[in-house]
């Protein structure tokens, strides 16, 4: 395993793969890694012969009252864990180099980005799109893996690849989640032991709400009620919202297409999100 600080060096370490028409894949993080971000590797290292694995805690998708500062970090263990799963290149590069100075062109993402985390989080989805986009042209995959647990990120990076040609396909992978539910979050690490249990919360209201979908309920307020009524735990829900799986608009009642039905809710001073699809 490789580990790489510069566009240039990349290039260079890549060009012999590209050579060779191996098929390059990669997992974009921040870094401080666990099992989510590992089921990615896996979904890379099943559909591509490279996977280059990028570690950026991106200062643009960060608002100015947001954790940038504090956003946890382990390159040591990160590079273990890269190692372990088999991940070809791990590229950190430093702020300067993902940013030049005078650095002022950006991506801007439309509609998609406007409800749910856009919504609480202004520029937040700008920045993503950018250093997304930024990356591709750097690393130049194939194939590009992200998480289901950011649902709108998502929508967001398949839509602009789409809008702006970008030669990539987007693998969205299932949340994976902790033994009692909560879905795995660098940011967990905050959490009090106290405040972790109730955490738990969140994902309990959004399994409630699929079962109760599965077994037949349409009623978008009545859904949302069910998944409501598992957050007292928690201290301040910032959105509980079923959207169209595809426009990322308010799900119309009965339900007759793919949704999603995603939260935002801090817990102490944490702020977790996580989702379900409604098939
Ligand atoms: P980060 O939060 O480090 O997440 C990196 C990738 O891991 C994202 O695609 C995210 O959806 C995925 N991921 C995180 N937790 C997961 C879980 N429990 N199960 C499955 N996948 C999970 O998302 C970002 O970084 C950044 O916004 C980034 C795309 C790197 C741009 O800066």
């Amino acid at each position: 395993m490789q580990t790489i600080t510069t566009v240039a060096e990349l290039r260079r370490a890549l060009s012999n793969a590209r050579r060779a028409s191996k098929r390059i894949g990669f997992v974009p993080t921040m870094g401080y890694l666990h099992d989510g971000h590992l089921a990615l590797v896996e979904a890379s290292r099943a559909q591509s012969d490279v996977t280059v694995l990028s570690i950026f805690v991106n200062p643009t998708q960060f608002g100015p009252n947001e954790d940038l500062s504090t956003y946890p970090r382990d390159f040591t263990r990160d590079e273990r864990l890269c190692r372990d799963a088999d991940v070809a290149i791990v590229f950190a590069p430093d702020a300067g180099e993902v940013y030049p100075p005078q650095f002022e062109t950006f991506v801007e993402p439309g509609d998609l980005a406007k409800p749910l985390c856009g919504a609480f989080r202004p520029g937040h989805f700008r920045g993503v799109a950018t250093v997304v986009c930024k990356l591709f042209n750097m690393v130049q995959p194939d194939v590009a893996f992200f998480g289901q647990k950011d649902f709108q990120q998502c929508a967001v990076v398949r839509h602009m690849a789409r809008d702006l040609d970008l030669p990539i396909a987007i693998v969205t992978v299932p949340t994976v989640r902790e033994a009692d539910g909560l879905a795995m979050s660098s940011r967990n690490r905050y959490l009090s032991e106290e405040e972790r249990r109730r955490a738990r919360a969140i994902s309990r209201g959004l399994f409630a709400a699929a079962d109760k979908c599965r077994s037949g309920e349409r009623d978008v307020e009545k859904l949302l009620a069910i998944a409501k009524g598992h957050l007292n735990e928690i201290d301040r829900l910032q959105y509980l919202e079923l959207v169209d799986y595809d426009t990322l608009k308010a799900a119309e009642s009965p339900l007759l297409r793919p949704a999603a039905l995603c939260a935002a809710a801090y817990v102490g001073s944490t702020r977790l999100i996580d989702n379900v699809i409604l098939a």
